[in-house]
């Protein structure tokens, strides 16, 4: 049955494990690995601004051996000039799979039902998958493994960084927090969920306002923009309520001493993250995103041999 990547607990642990395990051998050696030989052609769709996606599935697809074929988002305007079904049915017949950043999340569900080729999920409102293989192949290279380790999510807990943050990171054994103000946690079911992974891996997931509580002993601390891609006319109310949730040189002191801070960009220097924090010894944010490629290239190798 084809398979998809969708949200972060389209893998089993066991998957996830196998999927970070190829994307560290393709590092390694990346010109190892060519099931798009032919070429075959992956479609990329970007109904939402892209760099990093764009540029790391584009070179990633070129590695395997394939063609990387861009479609405008604004051009196609799925959804409204055809319908989800429609267009899913003819990319299936002309590429082998479908790479897709929009807004709303079951939009992909229904391109996956009727595509019949792999569906990748490039972010969407409620998750970003790519991003957090990345990220986790990061933190295996800076930490040499992921069970038990203490990861603390500061700021937008609802938006698709904090939930993908939740289903990865408790599929992969870690110890999850979150905190957010008022009105920014997380849903309630995807909490429930996350926990329900985490009581199979040995992981934990949990909520806590206070952010220097959140962050003590943390062996990751992670934060993304206060005004996610669709959030722009929430704008100053956003700034105002996630002010404190800010990741500054003197919120890290309280991790462990050896804690790293990741943020998958762009990023808004002196808002979510101290200017120059960035850019400091603890940061890993440049690995996180040459580490999209690698990740990435894992995934559609990964998904190419279960079609
Ligand atoms: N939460 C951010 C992630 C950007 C890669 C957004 O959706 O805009």
């Amino acid at each position: 049955m084809t398979r998809h990547l969708l949200r972060d607990d389209d893998l089993t642990p066991a998957e996830q494990a196998e999927v970070l395990a190829l994307a560290a051998e393709l590092k390694a050696e990346p010109f190892t690995h060519k099931p798009l030989t032919g070429p075959r052609t992956v479609a990329m769709i970007f109904d939402k601004p892209t760099l990093r996606t764009q540029a790391s599935f584009s070179a990633g697809i070129a590695e395997l051996g394939g063609n990387p074929l861009i479609i405008n988002g604004d051009l196609a305007q799925i959804g409204v000039r055809e319908s989800v079904e429609d267009v899913a049915r003819v990319l299936g017949r002309q590429v082998s799979q479908i790479v897709w950043r929009t807004n709303d999340h079951h939009k992909l569900e229904t391109m996956a039902t009727w595509a019949d080729v792999p569906v990748i999920n490039a972010l969407s409102d409620d998750f970003h998958p790519c991003q957090l293989l990345a990220d986790l192949l990061t933190v295996i290279e800076r930490k040499g493994s992921l069970v038990g380790l203490r990861a603390t999510f500061v700021g937008d807990g609802a938006c698709n960084m904090g939930n993908s943050w939740l289903l990865a990171g408790a599929t992969a054994g870690m110890h999850v927090v979150v905190s957010s103000p008022e009105g920014y946690e997380p849903s309630a079911a995807m909490v429930g969920q996350a926990a329900k992974i985490a009581a199979e891996t040995g992981g934990s997931v949990g909520l806590e306002r206070d952010p220097v509580a959140a962050v003590a002993g943390a062996d990751i601390v992670i934060t993304d923009t206060w005004v996610s891609m669709g959030k722009e006319s929430e704008s100053t109310d956003r700034l105002a309520v996630l002010a404190p949730y800010s990741l500054t040189t003197e919120l890290m002191s309280g991790a462990k001493p050896d804690a790293i801070a990741m943020h998958c960009l762009p990023a808004y220097r002196g808002k979510e993250i101290e200017a120059g924090f960035i850019d400091g010894a603890d940061s890993v944010v440049w690995d996180e995103a040459e580490n999209r490629r690698h990740a990435q290239k894992a995934v559609m190798t990964w998904l190419e041999a279960r079609r």
